[in-house]
């Protein structure tokens, strides 16, 4: 009931008032004049064409309150917003709210105002680092929106395309991402919307290069002393200066270097490259480097390291460690390698005369054994080391001498001189030099009976002469022999000769005669022989052989067998002479004397004293200065063990006259044999014969000699005193060979 009461009077209620009825505010269309520009003033009229009064007006700018501008009531039906001065601000919609108790109406209008571009950023100057992105800046507002537009201008201005990597942000800038000097120079903005004459504005891009330096090597390595070039290479802007540092200080500071450097700059389409060179290198100059460019803008700098190389040090501690015959090994110490590795080491030998060779040694290797040497040759040696840079020094020179060898030649013009009935004489010369392989001590003579089978039995001759004679004595008559020499050193023989067959004369020999040396003068030699006066029957004459020491033999005939002296005139003094006489018979010539080796004295020391005071002697003095000496004799032994025996005879100057019997001396044993390999010497007593006449001294040696086989058994020896083979020749041949063997002296 309460319920139908209430639905009914709310009914009622609105009925009522719909019927007093109240009429809203209506509004014409809101007025905005177009076209406004910017600081100008603009009027809106918000007019309600009807309605119930009292209307209020409001004004909105998009749909806020807005009240910055000034608002007037014109009347009841009329309100105007006026703005001034217009700002870009104030474009939007603006709706203008009319309200009576009826009800609000609005309307809705827009404003729009125009502006000319005008800057917010204008363009300007920038410098870019090549590579680097240009960004050149231009904003502009206006309304309508502004456009931005780029040109690039040359220097009179004509218009260039622009950089095909550039482009124009929303915000006007303009970007050029890989700027260079090319894209350098005059870019222009332009800003326009269409209201007025629009805005322009040129900027300068500069592009500049900061200095950038490079290196052609990073390490430099050069012989000490020699000079140093290190080199950059620098691009950027100019003007740009160089300088140097050694160890991070300038090289102002480095006097010691900044005295001997140069620098120079050699520029090209690229770039310049910049050079310090320093001059004769020391080690202490070694060490880090840099090359510094530096310009306007920047500096730049690369590091070079020195070094220093040389050739290296001679070899060290170089030796002798092994010596043979043919080889010899030497050892040395690897020496400084003068910062470069040895490459090998160089081993220069050489022998005067003989030749000259290198032996090059890897370097691993710091010894060397050079062959194929000679025996007994002197060589000296350096050895030197070898690398990048060269040659070291060579190590001081050393020598050495290689061992002995038996010689490697035989003697050479071996021949046949002269032939008797016992005796034969042959010469040689030694074998070439350079065969020797050691000082040669002498020469066997070998011989033998060409029929029997038996070895070779040698005598041994020393080694004196450059020309050797030697009379091979005691053979047998009418007998062929086969007669051959070889050579021997402290080491050993050598080689033997080609075989000389020879055939002994089938006569008795002319008797041999004694030779006594009766006085020495300076310029001359007294000779006197001696004969048995039946045995003169059988000679015909003498020879008389002579020569200085070593040089050719010269022949005296003597046509008469009743002569006994001779005197050699014209010698040279203080020279030694040889000398010996064979006597000449129908049967050939004899066997020669002994052969005396004698030195003329420095002055006449022997007068004649026979005539004026017989029996006077010389004075002590005066004799004793003379000495001669016989050849010594040697003898071999049967089965080619050789004997080697050596002798001086000396002069005895106290010699009471006459003369012992020249056996005196004569060993008791017939059968004394003397074998030995060392060199025997002994004195010999001279003989003296009449008045101060002197009888030579003769040899002393003796031999071996027997073989078993009588048969075999062949004379062996050489040298006999002369009266002792004056008697042996008087013997039956059996006899002679036993005599013959028990020898002397
Ligand atoms: C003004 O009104 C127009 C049309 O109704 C609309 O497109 C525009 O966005 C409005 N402007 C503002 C600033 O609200
Ligand atoms: C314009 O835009 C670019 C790219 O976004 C920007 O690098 C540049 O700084 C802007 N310019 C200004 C003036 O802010
Ligand atoms: C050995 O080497 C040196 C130095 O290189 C040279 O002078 C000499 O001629 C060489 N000798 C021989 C035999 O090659």
């Amino acid at each position: 009931m309460i319920f139908h009461v209430v639905i009914s009077w709310i009914i009622l209620t609105f009925a009522g008032s719909k019927v007093y009825s109240l009429e809203s505010p209506k509004l014409n269309k809101l007025s905005i004049p177009e076209l406004l520009s910017i600081e100008s003033r603009a009027r809106l009229l918000c007019v309600a064409s009807s309605g119930d009064q009292p209307i209020e007006f409001n004004w909105l700018k998009d749909g806020k309150t807005f009240s910055s501008g000034r608002i007037e009531q014109l009347d009841e039906w009329t309100s105007a917003l006026t703005i001034y001065p217009l700002s870009l601000d104030h474009i939007g919609n603006y709706t203008c709210v009319a309200s009576n108790d009826a009800g609000t109406s609005r309307v809705t209008s827009s404003l729009f105002v125009t502006a000319p571009p005008h800057w917010v950023v204008e363009p300007y100057d920038i410098r870019v680092q090549t590579g680097q992105r240009a960004l050149l800046h231009c904003e502009a507002r206006g309304s309508p929106e502004v456009k931005i537009t780029w040109r690039r201008l040359t220097d009179s201005e004509s218009i260039l395309p622009l950089p095909s990597d550039s482009q124009v942000h929303e915000n006007g800038s303009l970007s050029i991402f890989n700027a260079q000097k090319s894209k350098s120079g005059l870019y222009m903005c332009e800003a326009n919307n269409g209201i007025g004459n629009g805005l322009k504005r040129n900027a300068v891009l500069t592009v500049f290069e900061y200095p950038v330096v490079e290196r052609l090597v990073d390490h430099v390595t050069v012989e000490r002393g020699q000079v140093a070039h290190l080199s950059c290479l620098a691009t950027g802007d100019k003007p740009l200066y160089f300088s140097w540092m050694k160890n991070r200080r300038f090289l102002d500071e480095t006097p010691e270097i900044a005295d001997r450097s140069n620098f120079s700059e050699l520029p090209t389409a690229q770039h310049i490259q910049f050079t310090l060179s320093i001059s004769s290198t020391e080690l202490e100059d070694e060490g880090l480097y840099t090359c510094i460019a530096k310009n306007d803008f920047a500096s730049d700098q690369k590091d070079i390291r020195l070094m220093l190389v040389e050739r290296p040090q001679p070899p060290r501690y170089v030796e002798l460690v092994d010596i043979w015959s043919r080889s010899a090994r030497i050892k040395w110490t690897a020496p400084n390698n003068g910062n470069s590795p040895i490459l090998s080491y160089i081993v220069e030998y050489w022998s005067n005369p003989g030749g000259h060779w290198n032996e090059t040694v890897s370097s691993s290797l710091t010894s060397c054994i050079l062959r194929s040497l000679k025996p007994f040759a002197t060589y000296n040696f350096h050895v030197w080391a070898s690398n990048d840079i060269g040659d070291s020094e060579p190590s001081e020179q050393s020598q050495f001498t290689t061992a002995k060898e038996e010689p490697s030649a035989p003697p050479v013009d071996f021949k046949l001189e002269e032939l008797g009935s016992s005796f034969v004489r042959i010469s040689w010369k030694p074998p070439p030099h350079e065969d020797w392989n050691g000082n040669l001590k002498g020469y066997y003579v070998g011989y033998k009976q060409s029929v029997s089978k038996s070895p070779f039995t040698y005598n041994t001759v020393e080694a004196e002469d450059e020309h050797i004679y030697y009379v091979l004595r005691g053979l047998r008559r009418g007998t062929r022999y086969l007669i051959n020499v070889r050579s021997f050193n402290d080491v050993g023989s050598g080689p033997s000769t080609e075989e000389i067959p020879v055939q002994t004369l089938n006569q008795e020999p002319p008797p041999q005669p004694i030779l006594v040396i009766k006085d020495i003068g300076s310029t001359y030699l007294q000779l006197h022989w001696i004969l048995s006066e039946h045995s003169r029957l059988n000679t015909a004459g003498f020879s008389i052989h002579y020569r200085r020491n070593g040089e050719k033999w010269h022949e005296i005939s003597i046509p008469d067998s009743s002569q006994t002296s001779y005197t050699l005139t014209n010698l040279d003094s203080v020279v030694p002479y040889q000398v010996y006489v064979t006597s000449i018979g129908s049967s050939g010539i004899s066997e020669p004397s002994e052969i005396a080796t004698v030195r003329t004295s420095a002055e006449a020391i022997f007068h004649n004293t026979q005539s004026k005071n017989p029996g006077v002697q010389p004075a002590v003095d005066d004799v004793t200065q003379i000495l001669y000496i016989v050849v010594p004799v040697a003898v071999a032994t049967v089965i080619i063990v050789i004997v080697i025996v050596a002798a001086c005879v000396y002069v005895y100057s106290k010699r009471p006259l006459p003369p012992s019997h020249p056996y005196g001396d004569l060993p008791a044993s017939k059968n004394f044999s003397y074998m030995s390999t060392v060199p025997r010497q002994r004195d010999i007593p001279i003989t003296v014969c009449g008045g101060n006449a002197m009888k030579y001294g003769s040899p002393y040696s003796t031999v071996p000699l027997t073989r078993p086989e009588p048969d075999d058994d062949e004379p062996i020896y050489e040298s006999v005193m002369d009266e002792i083979r004056f008697k042996i020749s008087q013997r039956p041949y059996e006899d002679d060979i036993k005599i013959g063997t028990a020898t002397i002296v």
